[in-house]
């Protein structure tokens, strides 16, 4: 891995969630100096590049045909090949950077891929064999932190300003009733609706509620969260009598879940996989380690290939 830059778009933080015309005309604008401060950190030139690995799917649309377009135009240019990427296989394979200097997931192996648009438990084969175990049947993770915090007034994405709260909170301060859905699958939508709910007859009470009680609060949604994600892996491990758990997406960067995982290799006698911080949130990195792998397989696309808003991991 010889550079790995991230753009980040603060546009969204004023309205509360991403807005995806902003989030395509930002990538318009981003992804030239983008790629060139790539190459630059890396220290080499275009023509020492051997394909070109871009995001394929899922996403939002408008975001993935700029990626999609932009790639093909530079594919063709440097007459390399082109390599479509999964970014739900992905987020797993980033497991698989750097692996001179950590341990990587054997195969199989179980990943809880938690992100602002997915939550799924897969299982994994080998490196393009993937099968979702179970799924949300609603919100995702993220979404459920993100909504949370956006009740509490916190700033987007919140995930990461209600686990920072958390920090300072007592878990048990409040209690929210976990959702019944099957042994492997998630619902989040309801969580979300009992805080919004709770939030507001509190504060009818004392317009401070939220103010006075921000840490136990976000302490009490997170335990809650993370109590349901852990049960889960829990019955899935069971189920499969797979004992190597990795996590992976954007919200695998919370501080509780990590922590209550690597508790786990004692308390279960698992073997937990827990990624670099810098590989959790969507990051170019990620998308390169799967590249990598399907160039090793000369798994190209062709150039008529196109962006897809809805892809499976096992596509
Ligand atoms: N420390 C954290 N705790 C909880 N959620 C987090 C944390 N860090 C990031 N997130 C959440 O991760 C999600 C982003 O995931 P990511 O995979 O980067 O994006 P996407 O879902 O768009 O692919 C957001 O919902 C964000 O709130
Ligand atoms: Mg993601």
């Amino acid at each position: 891995m010889l550079s790995n830059v991230v753009a980040n778009q603060e546009i969204h933080a004023q309205y509360g969630g991403v807005v995806p015309e902003l989030a395509s005309r930002a990538h318009q604008q981003n992804i030239v100096p983008v790629v060139q401060q790539a190459l630059q950190k890396a220290n080499i030139v275009k023509k020492d590049l051997s394909a070109i690995a871009f995001t394929k799917g899922p996403g939002l649309m408008g975001s993935l045909l700029v990626g999609t377009s932009f790639s093909k135009s530079l594919a063709q240019a440097l007459q390399i090949p082109l390599i479509g990427v999964n970014h739900m296989q992905a987020h797993i394979l980033a497991h698989f950077i750097d692996d001179t200097t950590h341990s990587v997931p054997p195969f199989p192996f179980l990943c809880l891929t938690i992100s602002g648009g997915h939550t799924e438990i897969v299982k994994i084969t080998n490196f393009f064999k993937m099968e979702i175990l179970g799924k949300t049947l609603d919100d995702a993770v993220g979404e459920a932190y993100d909504k949370s915090a956006k009740i509490l007034g916190l700033r987007y994405p919140g995930g990461p300003l209600i686990d920072q709260h958390a920090k300072e909170g007592n878990p048990l301060a409040f209690k929210f009733t976990k959702p019944k859905v099957g042994a492997l699958d998630f619902s989040f939508s309801g969580l979300k609706t009992a805080i919004l709910y709770f939030i507001q007859r509190e504060v009818k009470q004392n317009p401070n509620f939220v103010k006075e009680n921000l840490n136990d609060i976000c302490a009490s949604i997170q335990h809650t969260i993370v109590s349901i994600l852990m049960e889960k892996i829990q019955n899935a491990v069971k189920q499969t009598s797979i004992k190597h758990v990795a996590i992976a997406g954007g919200v695998s960067a919370n501080s509780e879940i990590r922590k209550r995982l690597k508790e786990s290799e004692k308390t279960m006698g698992w073997k937990t996989y827990i990624p670099k911080f810098e590989y959790t949130t969507d990051n170019a990195a990620m998308i390169g380690i799967v590249g990598y792998y399907k160039y090793l397989e000369r798994s190209f696309d062709a150039n008529t290939t196109t962006a897809t808003a809805r892809l499976k991991v096992d596509e």
